[in-house]
């Protein structure tokens, strides 16, 4: 099976044709939320600049559509993961119900739900709701004997006790929405990627759940985030992505600018 690569096309297929069945030891996968359309739109708006707008193709389904995609790309991604696998699942309150329901149907085992706060969340321009501020990671493993590395966690968290000794990393994450150098941006200034993860989200589920030569998959590789720090911190890894114009993105992005 071939590793640090990016293959272009439809995750399901790529999936079942390409990968082996218990190869992976980590996924994290950041699937579309199926937000665009229902009233995220965000054009024209100047806060922070339109680069949040999610309004794509790939993100509009109808509900049973959903439904069914769900259970297709994670009974695709089962199959991959070793007995030991875990999968982090990135969702935001539009899809956690569909990813719960379904880990739990496919007999995974959900360890946690991560809340990612977000320290710069965009204000709320409808004014009649709670302005959201949140996004969850669920982070769910196929058998007994998961990978989870508490001791390395412990050395990275930011946060320290009150004498600055080392702190267990809880499962509330405060990190800002990707800004500055690390958000990859065009000529024009605009987002290049209207999803792009931090880094440290992805830092932190690799070291907790992956040895250094391990094997990391990302289905919905986006701009390549999983795959950069995959490869920072001695990782093997796999990425899918079915827009081309992401594709190129991701590798200019592992390939020339970390070379
Ligand atoms: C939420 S974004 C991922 C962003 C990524 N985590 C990053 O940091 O840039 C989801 C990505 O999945 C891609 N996508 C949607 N449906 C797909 C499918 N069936 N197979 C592969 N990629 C898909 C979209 O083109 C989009 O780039």
């Amino acid at each position: 099976m071939k590793t640090n690569i990016i293959y272009t096309g439809d995750c399901i297929k790529i999936l079942t044709e390409k990968v082996d069945k218990n190869s992976v030891e980590l996924i994290f996968a950041d699937p579309p939320y199926n937000l665009s359309g229902n009233g995220l739109k965000w054009k024209g708006n100047k806060t922070g600049g339109n680069w949040y707008m999610v309004n794509e193709e790939w993100d509009k389904m109808t509900a049973p559509e959903y439904m069914q995609f769900t259970r297709k790309w994670i009974g695709a991604c089962y199959k991959v993961l070793k007995d030991n696998g875990s999968i982090y699942i990135s969702c935001t309150y539009h899809n956690l119900a569909e990813v719960m329901i379904i880990l739990k149907q496919l007999d995974f085992k959900i360890n946690n739900v991560i809340v990612w706060q977000k320290t710069n969340a965009m204000p709320n321009m409808t004014k009649r709701v709670f302005t959201h501020s949140t996004e969850f990671v669920v982070w769910a493993v196929k058998g007994k004997k998961w990978i989870f590395n508490y001791e390395k966690l412990k050395k990275i968290n930011p946060e320290k006790q009150k004498d600055g000794s080392v702190k267990q990393m809880r499962d509330v994450w405060l990190l800002p929405l990707v800004q500055g150098k690390e958000r990859l941006r065009g000529k024009d200034g605009r987002a290049l990627h209207p999803t792009q993860k931090p880094e440290e989200m992805l830092k932190r589920i690799i070291i907790a759940s992956s040895e250094k030569g391990n094997t990391v998959l990302d289905p919905f590789l986006g701009s390549g985030t999983t795959a950069i720090v995959a490869k920072k911190l001695g990782r093997n890894w796999i990425g899918i992505e079915k827009n081309k114009k992401y594709v190129d993105m991701a590798k200019k992005r592992i390939f020339v600018y970390m070379e």
